[in-house]
């Protein structure tokens, strides 16, 4: 079959069962998941539970994922309940190729990833996934759900629901949503608070600095580093870099974000001031062309440039090449671009998500509760497959209670409970001065 994809003609008929780079990996992606799997213990509740009650025995799921550690683990959780799983990468930079060896190989995955895959094999593998004829689709940034929409809509009559992983696929999903587009209900696994209140903020907080750090090996401590945007992602950013000594400088569009940086501490101000002082720029907004051509024109010498953002578009990365007039590739995942005069800018992971592309992704700590809401919630799907209306749903408020209590309880911390009385008091209005 060739179908026609964002004005490519994809051939689907010559797919293997599974593409990966490199089978003989998987030894290694096999201690590498497992490590993770240490820090994963509501997940590995979850897996226990799954295996007796068999929650999804026999349900197709296709997942377009980052194939990390964290996601083999959540994959094996599903597969414990009795799913069938087949998996491609939501993201041509973030595969770990000894995952996915250990997936095809160990657990007996279907799984179509190779890290540095170009468009064309990206969308082939997206199409893969869909062959299998998925009754849930895992998604992170949208792209599967985008593909069974536009291109494959004759596999829609097999997708029951589908979970959505991250802040831009959701937003993409409340746009189809809104245009009456969607055609099977989503969870948005990201709204869940015990998602992106740990996840976005101090998954994406850590992975970024360690991917900016692996990536160039600069001291942070006494330089000057942006961050384009404080929601989630930007203040776990913002603060992190705080703590490796950094000047942090947050820029926003949204004046309560730029109000809560500045009373957070940090020096808030337009991109175009601060590209001309800045060593470090890293975006995380969701937006695209946040750095713009304005922008790369004041910059200074040396100044690195980093995106955490779901895609490749918040760095206008043409703009940099049509200024540079030379380019070359001093360390893995850092291109620098010498500008006609004579500045150099440096731009990590070809402005993908820094933090996959250039370190590994979030910690297992903080993937252990987004991956528990993602589980409970395709069970909570399959269970209620047929009455979900056809739009984006939140994660169902005891799920993300229950995932809140198994990681405090994991992590050995008891809180106190209401009184009767305190229960009372808090729910009337009767009492007062
Ligand atoms: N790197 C990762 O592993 C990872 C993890 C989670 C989320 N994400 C992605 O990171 C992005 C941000 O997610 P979030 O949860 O922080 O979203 P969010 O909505 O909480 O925050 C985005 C912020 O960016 C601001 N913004 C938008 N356009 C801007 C611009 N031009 N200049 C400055 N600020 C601007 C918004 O006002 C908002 O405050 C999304 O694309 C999300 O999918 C990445």
């Amino acid at each position: 079959m060739v179908i026609q994809n964002k004005s490519r003609q994809l051939n689907l008929d010559d797919m293997p069962a599974t593409d990966i780079k490199d089978i003989s990996l998987a030894k290694q992606g096999v201690k590498r998941i497992d490590w993770a799997w240490q820090e994963m213990p509501v997940l590995r509740q979850l897996a226990e539970r799954f295996s007796k009650q068999r929650p999804l025995n026999g349900v197709r799921i296709g997942a377009c994922l980052h194939v990390t550690t964290e996601t083999a683990n959540l994959v094996r959780t599903l597969t414990a309940g009795g799913a069938r799983v087949t998996l491609c990468a939501s993201n041509p930079l973030s595969t770990q190729d000894d995952v996915a060896a250990a997936l095809v190989q160990a657990y007996g995955d279907p799984v179509f990833a190779v890290s540095g895959e170009d468009d064309q094999r990206y969308y082939r593998h997206i199409n893969a996934v869909i062959d299998s004829r998925p009754q849930i689709t895992l998604d992170d940034g949208a792209d599967l759900v985008s593909e069974l929409h536009k291109n494959r809509r004759e596999m829609l009559a097999h997708v029951e629901g589908g979970t959505e992983e991250t802040t831009t696929g959701v937003i993409r999903l409340r746009a189809m949503a809104a245009e009456c587009a969607l055609e099977y209900p989503i969870i948005a696994v990201n709204d869940a608070m015990t998602k992106h209140l740990f996840d976005n903020r101090y998954g994406t907080g850590q992975s970024t600095l360690d991917g900016v750090i692996r990536a160039t090996n600069i001291l942070l401590a006494g330089k000057t580093f942006t961050v384009a945007g404080y929601g989630w992602c930007g203040r776990g950013i913002a603060h992190r870099a705080q703590g490796h000594g950094a000047i942090v400088i947050v820029t926003e569009v949204d004046p309560l974000r730029a109000l809560e940086a500045a009373m957070d501490g940090f020096r808030v101000m337009p991109l175009t001031e601060a590209a001309a002082c800045s060593d470090f720029i890293v975006t995380a907004t969701g937006d695209k062309l946040v750095i713009h051509r304005a922008h790369l024109e004041i910059m200074k010498d040396g100044c690195i440039l980093a995106n955490s953002g779901h895609f490749n578009v918040e760095i206008d990365i043409p703009a940099l090449e049509s200024l540079a007039v030379e380019k070359h590739h001093p360390r893995p995942s850092v291109d620098e671009y010498r500008l006609a005069d004579g500045r150099r800018i440096r731009l990590l992971a070809e402005g993908r998500l820094v933090n996959l592309a250039a370190a590994e992704g979030h910690p297992a700590t903080v993937m252990d509760m987004s991956f528990a809401n993602q589980a409970l919630s395709v069970a909570h799907l399959w269970t209620q497959r047929g009455n979900l209306d056809k739009r984006v749903h939140p994660v169902p408020q005891d799920i993300d209670s229950e995932v809140a209590q198994h990681k405090l309880a994991a992590m050995g911390i008891a809180i106190d409970t209401l009184t009767e009385e305190q229960t009372l008091y808090l729910a009337s209005w009767r009492e007062g001065t």
